[in-house]
């Protein structure tokens, strides 16, 4: 390892600041909750924070629409408070790595005021502008310049009547697309990003980066086909829109654009710092592109495949069964694909899934903490970068929402009212949303047993977990069978292990419907990762080279067992060992 990629032996937690902890009792989390839980991250053992956008911002998008990218939301706290984090993260030797949205702005920042006030404002070429439509009536359905819908449903095209054109946004209205053609723009996003730097913040997760690039026919942005491509699961509806995977995902340029990024903001600095990308509907090629050190692009990518195996046709919503064997052949074919060149992330959840336990484990109460504990050994023991989403650490299930009025997420609002406008029963549509929808990971992080999770002294922005009298911090933090001591010591793991941090990864009983089982291996040390990945009792890995003589546990998952490889495993049980 060379001090450049410190990371591969590191562990990032997300913080999602509205929902993390309220330091002044409006319902709403802030920076000063999570001053005061600095305490909880360093007892997990992580090494980096990645905190989810506290700019200013009027929040169509929780913050994923910033309006002022230089300063804090009054909501979240203030600068200086920002400054007050990235010290104590320091002082207690984590760091600290900024959500930064950069494919688009909010419509309320200053850069997008001016481009939309006239037609030939300086500004203007900062974003996307396009005509109506020939032969349509501006304004008019139909008349958008291309047939492209948004991912937050509705065209991705919205009509500015004082200037007589649209402008592009790939998500809502209120977060209009930078146009990266345009050289001023990418200078002024370099400043910025070389500001927050020199600020102390120790680099960025580049949210939907693979969008920057847009394919331009002659100049202009062409109609997508009315096709659905494998790859657009889960970008936008098909069935209305023409595609626009194959024309704003891993666009002509991006590449280039990524190695500007780089030369002008990371390069010649000193070591220790990440820039990790979201790249949704990317393929294993293209992360090799983007990872490979010898780009110079970035540090490493979140690829989507393993969150879209349970998306059907139609997209995100059409939600179709997910086995364990879609999960592990994904992960083996993403493993394999990057273990010469580039570096994986590892993530099971953010904020813009549902709980991984719910998701990919079992979270009936006989089955919960042992899925969630054998689905992290499973991911923290594979070769890349692990990710915590805040609450994971405790086995936080869905919340079960069953009423579109306790939601909050634009996502998920416009979603309902398209779908249920089109006709669809608003029952099937709530299960899906109740299912996938991004505020079953946006719930506030429950801290004790009191009413309110110990979030906030007030009346919280979104209803508390339903189960936050009993799956909390307080209750697991000092209990050594806990899911936040499994965590723990899977952490620590990677720590202590340069196996795990740097080991080579070797699938085994690749067509097992519940063993997930692999060898990791570097200089000579062999760990052997043993997973029942399933509610099936007695599992016994018919392990080609066992019986292991000799085998040492070093992490089970079921407190006080010490079995060996080929002992049969319980329902969701996990065994990490060292080979002789
Ligand atoms: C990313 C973010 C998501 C946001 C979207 C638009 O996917 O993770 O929360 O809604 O980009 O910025």
């Amino acid at each position: 390892m060379t001090a450049r990629d410190w990371w591969k032996s590191a562990v990032v937690y997300q913080v999602y600041p509205r929902s993390f902890a309220d330091s002044d009792g409006d319902g709403v989390g802030d920076l000063g909750g999570i001053i005061e839980r600095l305490d909880h991250l360093q007892r997990l053992g992580i090494d980096v924070v990645w905190l989810s956008p506290v700019y200013r911002s009027p929040m169509a998008d929780n913050g994923y629409d910033i309006s002022d990218y230089e300063d804090v939301d009054p909501l979240f706290g203030s600068i200086e408070q920002l400054d007050e984090l990235i010290a104590g993260l320091h002082e207690r030797g984590m760091k600290l790595v900024m959500d930064l949205v950069v494919n688009h702005t909010s419509a309320a920042h200053a850069w997008f005021q001016e481009s939309r006030s006239s037609a030939d404002n300086p500004q203007r070429d900062w974003y996307w502008w396009r005509s109506p439509r020939p032969g349509f009536e501006p304004g008019t359905p139909g008349a958008e310049p291309t047939n492209w819908g948004s991912a937050f449903s509705g065209p991705a095209w919205t009509y500015d009547a004082a200037t007589g054109e649209y402008y592009l946004h790939l998500f809502a209205p209120e977060q209009p697309d930078l146009n990266w053609e345009n050289p001023e723009v990418r200078q002024a996003v370099y400043a910025m990003m070389n500001r927050w730097l020199d600020r102390g913040v120790d680099g960025f997760r580049m949210d939907v980066i693979c969008l920057l690039s847009k394919v331009l026919v002659d100049g202009e942005l062409p109609d997508g086909r009315l096709e659905r491509d494998p790859l657009g699961a889960g970008v936008v509806d098909v069935t209305t829109y023409g595609d626009t995977t194959p024309l704003v995902v891993n666009g002509p340029r991006i590449h280039e654009f990524m190695q500007e990024m780089h030369r002008e903001v990371f390069a010649g600095r000193p070591p220790g710092l990440l820039n990790v990308g979201e790249t949704p509907a990317t393929t294993i090629e293209q992360a090799r592109l983007y990872t490979d050190p010898a780009r110079a692009e970035v540090d490493m990518v979140f690829q989507f495949e393993h969150v879209d195996l349970d998306s059907g046709p139609q997209g995100k919503w059409d939600i179709v069964p997910m086995t364990m064997l879609d999960l592990k052949r994904s992960w083996g074919r993403w493993q394999d694909g990057l273990a010469e060149t580039g570096w994986n992330s590892l993530y099971l959840g953010n904020h813009d899934q549902p709980r991984c336990v719910t998701r990919y484990g079992n979270d009936a109460p006989e089955h919960r903490e042992q899925s969630a504990k054998s689905l992290a050994t499973v991911l923290h023991l594979h070769r890349g970068t692990p990710y915590v989403y805040q609450g994971d650490e405790l086995g936080l299930p869905n919340v079960g929402f069953t009423r579109i009025d306790q939601m909050r997420d634009i996502e998920s609002l416009n979603h309902y009212a398209t779908a249920v406008a089109a006709g669809q029963d608003p029952a099937a549509v709530m299960a899906a949303l109740s299912a996938k929808g991004r505020d079953n990971a946006r719930v506030p992080m429950p801290w004790d047993d009191s009413p309110s999770g110990g979030f906030t002294t007030g009346t919280p922005w979104i209803d508390v977990h339903p189960m936050a009298s009993t799956v909390n911090a307080a209750a697991q933090v000092d209990d050594p069978d806990s899911v936040f001591a499994h965590f723990q010591r899977l952490i620590a793991l990677r720590h202590d292990e340069p196996v795990v941090a740097h080991g080579t990864f070797r699938m085994l009983l690749p067509d097992d419907e519940q063993v997930y089982a692999f060898v990791r291996e570097h200089d000579g040390d062999r760990l052997l990762v043993v997973a029942n990945l399933s509610d099936v009792p007695d599992v016994v890995a018919e392990l080609e080279e066992a019986p292991y003589d000799g085998a040492d546990l070093l992490l089970g998952s079921v407190p006080g067992a010490t079995p060996s490889p080929t002992d049969p495993l319980a329902p969701w049980e996990s065994r990490v060992f060292r080979l002789k």
